[in-house]
């Protein structure tokens, strides 16, 4: 369904970036809404939150519930969340399970992994009414062995250049594209109608996305492509220090803390 929200996402191509991060809890969505345009339920909650060795492990449970919390904080921004690996296998299970995430956390939109491959179940799901966002590139999803950039060959190159037509005319309303090479994405993004939104693929895209947790240092991760605003880990372990020296000296609770 084209909802206002993402006529919004549209009507920004070509005029003004767009800006996407994930959350995974109302706290965190609560700061990220009057800042973004999206927020992104990422299925990266596997490895960030609960130590998963790839994506794979996480179930359309998990992604529920930590999408029933964010939900609790987002007013404003365009609310997607990832369907898990294996959830999209055909047209039926995919509208079925598409359906169950959308009405059970009032999302406003899905993300599915894939071009040609599954652009038969795309198609399915757009045209009832669900509003998808692509993604190309890396596949965490999908991907064997190392991880790299995308874009390295000219077959390579050919088929994710493809996959974003094809996905375009599928009807999503905008791709992510996971470390895609940068004259690729400036093309991609170039010859399409609707936004691209990159992460650790250039300056190029209509938007750019990360991995909150990624950004603010909770999650110590050293990817070429992360930029960290702040080392959070360390704020909240001198903070944790400081309350263990209060309660070692017995100056909290003081009074003022007390009933
Ligand atoms: O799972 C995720 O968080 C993602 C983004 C980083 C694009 O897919």
């Amino acid at each position: 369904m084209i909802n206002s929200k993402i006529k919004k996402i549209l009507s920004k191509k070509n005029k003004s970036k767009i800006v996407c991060l994930t959350a995974y809890s109302k706290n965190m969505a609560e700061i990220l809404d009057k800042h973004c345009d999206i927020i992104l339920v990422g299925d990266s909650l596997g490895s960030v939150l609960y130590g998963m060795k790839s994506t794979r492990e996480v179930s359309l449970n998990m992604m529920i519930n930590h999408t029933k919390s964010v939900k609790q904080g987002v007013k404003k921004s365009l609310l997607v969340v990832d369907m898990p690996y294996k959830t999209y296998q055909n047209k039926n299970q995919a509208l079925k399970n598409v359906k169950k995430v959308i009405q059970s956390t009032k999302c406003d939109a899905v993300k599915l992994e894939g071009g040609k491959k599954i652009i038969k179940i795309i198609k399915h799901l757009t045209k009832n009414k669900i509003a998808v966002m692509g993604h190309l590139g890396l596949l965490p999803q999908t991907q064997k062995g190392k991880f790299r950039y995308k874009g390295k060959s000219v077959i390579e190159r050919k088929r994710i250049y493809e996959d974003s037509i094809l996905l375009s005319t599928a009807g999503v309303f905008s791709i992510v594209l996971e470390c895609v090479e940068s004259n690729l994405s400036k093309m991609i993004t170039n010859n399409i109608k609707i936004p691209t939104i990159g992460i650790g693929s250039s300056k190029y895209c209509d938007g750019q996305i990360l991995v909150t947790d990624d950004l603010i240092g909770l999650n110590t991760v050293k990817l070429r492509f992360v930029k960290k605003y702040v080392n959070l880990k360390k704020i909240i372990n001198r903070s944790v220090i400081n309350f263990k020296k209060d309660i070692l000296k017995k100056k909290f609770p003081s009074k003022k803390y007390s009933f």
